[in-house]
């Protein structure tokens, strides 16, 4: 005990006094083989002083290295480095500059696929929309078009429009693509409500399928699950990522299954421009043969706050741009130099193969759960009371869709890049807020209107106020058969709803 304590003493003071034992000083040979197995491993500017240190320094750091294996702390840094890269040029092609005979070759290949009844598309639609602050769902929600449409209503007759003319191109009686429109427990009810108002929109209602995703509990700071009320536990939706289990459960894939659905376009409803069920895209990935394919679109410039599409460590992956350098941010194309490297700005429109779907059991409980900090009302278990927070008291757990990316080998993922004003205006903010809101979704409908019009020859009469044409999709998919309006004048802001 006595000598125990000795030695605590005698060390302490060693410390103290700071007379540290001079290390034994290592042989030439010694030294040298230290050197190269640093070298060798390219770690060799550790030793860049050694010739000027003094006997007792270089010992030290003879011995520091000693301890270290360079070519272990090689592979350690491997295992932690993220490495970016575009994806590959062979999955990749742009509506931008593609050879318009691949565009076309594309296109007739997936209006085949739609006259084959081999395309479902699935609507992702079970968010709250906190955001937008509407109480309603927002594919419910009227942008401020001159025909008052709703978001649901604008793809409905997308899918119309698309039957049509898959219809007529192959001269079946009716090309059908069936609408799976997943939902979640705030937005169920009022959906469906909505759809039968609306009759389905001059939809068939037995090719619509409303299903509706799964909820997790909400978790308090301190890790409890949220009470609502005495009688409930506060739950959310487990974000867009659900989706796929909702699939399985909801006996929607055993409905594509029933059909002999190959392909599956899957989109956000808050995109007003969406091109549902687009042939190009479908043709596109079928032509690639991949189980998952992405529209994305250019993006703006180096601060653009989108998520990137590109490959992580060889894997395909979204990277958000919080999680990227200013250098990466702003690297230029090497083979373009006026456009950005990672460009790819992620738009949440999939296509995936029934192949993948079949799949779905063996990955989706292996996507990551996201937190999301909310204000969650709630009732105090210590009081009784009910209680509105004012700042977040807890978490939602959310999956995202996309993080299924780095599960699917590069070769088996595509990505085209679209127009954004022809293809992507997200509504995400309440009125006024100037940026993805409804009047940009509505603005950005008109100006594409007025695009299609002028393209086919036709005159928009404009002034400052007045500009813009509304296009009913029930006249034209994409900016097709407009040529009955070749030379004729049309007063801004107009709508077009039927062909005459
Ligand atoms: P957002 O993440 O933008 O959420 O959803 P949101 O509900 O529309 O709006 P905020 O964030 O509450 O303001 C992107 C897409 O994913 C769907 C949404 O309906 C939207 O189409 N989504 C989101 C789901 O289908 N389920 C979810 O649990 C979350």
């Amino acid at each position: 005990m006595a000598a125990a304590i000795k030695e605590t003493v005698s060390n302490l003071i060693g410390k103290f006094s700071g007379a540290e034992e001079a290390p034994r000083e290592p042989s030439a040979e010694e030294l040298q083989q230290l050197q190269k197995k640093y070298s060798d491993a390219g770690q060799g500017q550790v030793f860049a002083f050694i010739d000027e240190l003094p006997t007792v320094e270089k010992s030290r750091l003879f011995h520091q290295l000693s301890t270290f294996n360079p070519t272990r702390i090689n592979e350690l840094t491997e295992e932690t480095a993220v490495t970016l890269e575009p994806l590959p040029e062979s999955a990749t092609a742009s509506i931008l500059d593609s050879d318009p005979a691949d565009l076309k070759k594309w296109y007739d290949a997936g209006l085949k696929e739609v006259a084959d009844n081999k395309v479902a598309v699935v609507l992702m639609a079970g968010g709250q929309g906190t955001r937008l602050g509407s109480s309603a769902p927002k594919g419910c929600f009227d942008i401020g078009l001159l025909s008052q449409k709703s978001l649901f209503q604008l793809q409905a007759e997308r899918i119309a429009k698309l039957q049509e003319l898959a219809s007529k191109a192959h001269g079946v009686t009716a090309a059908t693509i069936p609408w799976y429109v997943m939902t979640s427990g705030p937005t169920r009810g009022p959906t469906e409500e909505f759809f039968e108002k609306s009759n389905y929109f001059g939809l068939d209602k037995k090719n619509i399928f409303i299903f509706e995703q799964g909820v997790l509990p909400c978790i308090s700071n301190e890790g409890k699950i949220i009470l609502e009320n005495k009688g409930k536990a506060a739950v959310a939706p487990d974000g867009n990522g659900g989706i796929y289990q909702a699939l399985v459960t909801s006996g929607a894939r055993e409905d594509m299954r029933k059909r002999g659905i190959k392909h599956i376009h899957a989109y956000c409803v808050d995109n007003c421009l969406v091109k549902v069920a687009d042939p190009v895209f479908i043709g596109f990935s079928a032509a690639h043969d991949v189980d998952i394919a992405t529209k994305v679109v250019r993006k703006r410039d180096a601060t653009e706050s989108v998520g990137l599409i590109l490959q992580k460590n060889g894997k395909p992956d979204v990277v958000e741009y919080s999680e990227i350098d200013k250098e990466t941010a702003e690297a230029k194309d090497p083979k373009n130099a006026d456009l950005l490297k990672y460009r790819a700005a992620n738009i949440v429109n999939h296509y995936y193969s029934f192949r993948f779907f079949e799949s779905i059991e063996n990955w989706a409980h292996q996507l990551p759960h996201h937190v999301a900090r909310k204000k969650i009302p709630f009732v105090n278990t210590e009081t009784g009371a009910a209680e509105k927070p004012e700042k977040p008291n807890g978490i939602k757990l959310e999956q995202f869709v996309f993080d299924v990316f780095p599960m699917t080998p590069l070769n088996k993922f595509a990505s085209i890049e679209v127009r954004r004003e022809d293809e992507f205006s997200p509504l995400k903010n309440a009125r006024g807020t100037g940026q993805d809101d409804p009047d940009t979704s509505r603005d950005d409908i008109m100006k594409q209107g007025q695009r299609w019009l002028e393209a086919a020859g036709g005159i928009v009469i404009t002034d400052a106020e007045a500009t813009g044409v509304e296009v009913s999709p029930l006249i034209s998919y994409g900016g097709e058969n407009l040529e009955f309006l070749a030379g004729r004048e049309v007063k801004a802001p107009a709508l077009l709803e039927k062909e005459e």
